[in-house]
C-alpha cells in the first residue's frame, strides 16, 4: 500500500514537473494503419491521406484523401515496395498507373538507436494529455538535424516526422488515428493497370 502510494505520488510529481528523459529511444510498432497529413514547406501544401505501413516487408501504401472544391487536382494512390525498390503511382479515378524506380533507401518510421534525445513532454494540457518523446539526428556541436521524430512514450506510435532533404525540400508529416496491424494486406498489390505502367510520374494538377 505504501509502495503504491509512493508510485502515485511519483506519478503525480511527473505530471506537475514534466517528463524524465527516457533511457533510450522507444521501439516503434512495425505494422499499422492510420491517417496522415504531409506538409511540404516548399509548396506550402498539406496533403491528407490514409496510410498502411509495413515495416516487416518494407512496404508503404498511401491513399490520398479527396476534398471538395479542388478543380484541377488529381488524387493518387502510392504503393512503395522497398524490397523491389519501386513505387507505383495510381490515379484514383482512371487507375492509370506509373511505375517509378526508388532512389532513396528504405527509412522506417522509427527512432534509430543512436538518435539524439531532444525532449520529452505532454501534448495537450491538464485533463487531456499524451506523453511523447522527441529525437533527432543532430550531433552536438557538429551537425544540425535533418530529421526530427516525435513518438508517443507508452506505445511508441509516430506523431510527427520532419525531414530536411536539402535546402529546398523539407516535409513534416503528422500521424493520427493509428491502429496496430494491417487490416487489408491486399492494399500493397498494384491494380492490373500497373502491368503496362508508364515510366514517368503523373502531375498532381491537370491545369
Ligand atoms: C481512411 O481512414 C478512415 C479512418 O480510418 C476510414 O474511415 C476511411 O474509410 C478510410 N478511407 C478510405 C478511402 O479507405
Ligand atoms: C547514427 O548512425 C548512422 C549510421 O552509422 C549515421 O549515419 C548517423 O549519423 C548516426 N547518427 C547520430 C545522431 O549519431
Ligand atoms: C533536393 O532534393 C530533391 C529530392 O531529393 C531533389 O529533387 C532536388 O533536386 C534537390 N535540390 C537541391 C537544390 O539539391
Amino acid at each position: 500500500m505504501q509502495r503504491l502510494l509512493l508510485v502515485l505520488v511519483a506519478a503525480a510529481g511527473a505530471l506537475v514537473l514534466g517528463l524524465e528523459p527516457p533511457r533510450g529511444p522507444c521501439v516503434a510498432p512495425l505494422q499499422w494503419d492510420g491517417r496522415m497529413v504531409q506538409y511540404d514547406h516548399s509548396s506550402g501544401r498539406n496533403s491528407r491521406a490514409n496510410i498502411s505501413y509495413d515495416g516487416v516487408t518494407r512496404r508503404i501504401r498511401i491513399l490520398q484523401t479527396h476534398r471538395r472544391h479542388t478543380p484541377c487536382q488529381r488524387f493518387f494512390e502510392f504503393i512503395y515496395l522497398y524490397d523491389s525498390m519501386v513505387m507505383f503511382q495510381i490515379e484514383q479515378k482512371t487507375k492509370q498507373c506509373s511505375k517509378i524506380a526508388l532512389s532513396e533507401p528504405w527509412d522506417p518510421y522509427d527512432i534509430p538507436e543512436n538518435s539524439t534525445f531532444e525532449d520529452a513532454y505532454f501534448i495537450g494540457g491538464v485533463g487531456e494529455r499524451v506523453a511523447v518523446q522527441e529525437w533527432s539526428d543532430r550531433k552536438p556541436a557538429r551537425k544540425h538535424e535533418t530529421w526530427v521524430g516525435v513518438y508517443t512514450t507508452r506505445d511508441c506510435y509516430p506523431v510527427q516526422e520532419t525531414y530536411t532533404r536539402n535546402s529546398s525540400v523539407t516535409t513534416s508529416t503528422r500521424f493520427f488515428d493509428l491502429q496496430l496491424g494491417i487490416r487489408d494486406p491486399d492494399v500493397f498489390t498494384p491494380p492490373s493497370t500497373c502491368q503496362s505502367a508508364r515510366p514517368e510520374r503523373m502531375a498532381e494538377s491537370t491545369c
